[in-house]
């Protein structure tokens, strides 16, 4: 027995269908925004970190996974994947048409080296969205209350916003001016993180969660006191369309974020589940104003969020928002004896060919062994097959739930089964996460369907 790295999990049969399903109601809202998928590679140089997440992150002082490869190069892995995306985009060549804004989500496994805890691991999944050429704020407003529908097509009831600017470089100098003022009055007495911070990038003290500490924070000067008239009116419209879309936030103006790239507006959606639960952030964001030119791109600006897979499947665990995401078999084959066994592989090759999940039998168990396993593999229609059966080209079906029987000629099968599960199909829930029935017509084609979710089952 080997044991799992440290901060690791297996995320294996029903968790990770409950993953995909996370994944894909991410990926299909992105895409009702006109987003486009990028993958990109989990290794970048890690020059590529430095550059944009910070040397005075905490992330790549302590946490980033960096080894020298046998080439002597030095690479990391990915400790998020907005530095990728917008390195993936500058190499491309995507900003060459100056048609802005260039709009990528993506989705994988990051890794930091942090103390593995609840809704904390050191290889993790992210989902997430860039939106690299955005000249007015009005598009900012609309990445954030796109994570916020995100969330609300997921199920998440309780969402907390929390939002609050840095404002733009004048703007936050000042403010890192009158920090340093007032907390050189206080540092001596704080904590080592504290201290280290101060000299780093003192907007980080603002994060600290050390009781002494917190009652000098609460007293430190506020950023809203150091913003230009620009800053001013970029964050009052993010406010008013938020206001506009019905999305209730918090104004947190110790919210700073603790990657260096961010300017203007930061946010963070926050939950607590019904149980009680706080999961922290399950999912952050905010503007970047240098981060694409940094990266080799044009002065342009951006704004994305990602947000944490494992996070967002244990809230939603906990208050049972997974909802008709069961993994049915469709046909549980029975073939009764060697001759039948044989012929069972081309059997369920044309079914499986025509659309429909199917599983043999082949351990040649006795009928109520086999009708066990079928129920065990969640099946909704056994397909009985002995030498009679073949002898008349007559299969027998059977719906695993009523009990109810019907014979099938051999060359009807499909025909029948396409009948049978239209039927089923028709007042089947919808899997964009919106808790109503499907009613288009064109459940099963290329279509969309009148929710708005582009889904073939
Ligand atoms: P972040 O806040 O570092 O932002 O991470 C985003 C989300 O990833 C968090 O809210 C959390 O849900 C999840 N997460 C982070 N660390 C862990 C961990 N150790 N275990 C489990 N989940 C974790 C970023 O990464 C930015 N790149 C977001 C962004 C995109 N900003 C602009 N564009």
């Amino acid at each position: 027995m080997f044991n799992l790295v440290k901060g690791t999990h297996d995320v294996i049969l029903d968790e990770a269908r409950k993953y995909s399903y996370i994944e894909v109601v991410l990926e299909r809202t992105a895409e009702l925004y006109g987003y486009k998928e990028f993958r990109t590679p989990i290794i970048e140089t890690s020059e590529l970190f430095l550059r944009s997440v910070g040397d005075s992150s905490d992330i790549v002082r302590k946490e980033m996974y960096t080894f020298d490869d046998k080439g002597g190069r030095s690479i990391t892995l990915r400790p998020e994947i907005t530095a990728g995306t917008i390195r993936s985009m500058v190499a491309n060549k995507l900003f060459a048409m100056q048609d802005y804004p260039i709009k990528g989500y993506y989705c994988g496994p990051c890794f930091r080296y942090e103390r593995p805890q609840q809704g904390r691991y050191r290889q993790f999944n992210q989902f997430g969205v860039e939106c690299a050429g955005v000249i007015r704020s009005e598009r900012d407003a609309e990445v954030i209350s796109m994570g916020y529908n995100s969330l609300m097509m997921l199920g998440f009831q309780n969402l907390e916003l929390k939002i609050n600017t840095l404002g733009d470089e004048e703007s936050r100098n000042k403010y890192k001016e009158a920090l340093k003022e007032y907390f050189s009055q206080y540092i001596d007495t704080m904590c080592e993180d504290c201290k280290e911070r101060f000299k780093l990038n003192i907007l980080r003290i603002l994060d600290c969660k050390v009781k002494e500490d917190r009652e000098i924070i609460d007293k430190a000067p506020k950023i809203t006191d150091f913003l230009s008239e620009s800053a001013k009116k970029d964050f009052d419209t993010v406010l008013t369309n938020l206001d506009k879309l019905g999305i209730k936030y918090t104004i947190d103006h110790e919210l700073v974020r603790g990657l260096d790239y961010y300017s203007g507006v930061v946010f963070e959606f926050h939950y607590t589940s019904s149980q009680g639960k706080n999961y922290g952030a399950i999912g952050a964001g905010g503007h970047y104003n240098k981060l694409i030119h940094e990266l080799g791109g044009p002065e342009i600006e951006g704004c994305g969020y990602a947000m944490g897979i494992e996070r967002l499947a244990s809230v939603m665990e906990d208050d049972n928002l997974f909802t008709d995401i069961e993994q049915f078999l469709d046909v549980y084959l029975m073939p009764i004896g060697e001759r039948a066994i044989n012929e069972s592989l081309s059997i369920a090759n044309v079914i499986r060919m025509s659309g429909y999940t199917c599983d043999i039998c082949l351990e040649n168990k006795g009928m109520s062994q086999m009708f066990k396993k079928g129920e065990r593999r969640d099946a909704l229609y056994a397909l009985i097959i002995g030498d009679n059966e073949l002898d008349s080209h007559k299969f027998v079906l059977k719906n695993m739930m009523s009990q109810e029987q019907i014979e099938v000629k051999e060359n009807e099968l499909i025909d029948v089964l396409d009948d049978l599960f239209a039927e089923d199909e028709h007042d089947e829930h919808c899997h964009c996460g919106e808790d109503h029935e499907c009613e288009c017509e064109n459940h099963h084609d290329d279509e969309h369907c009148h929710c708005g979710c582009h889904h073939k089952e």
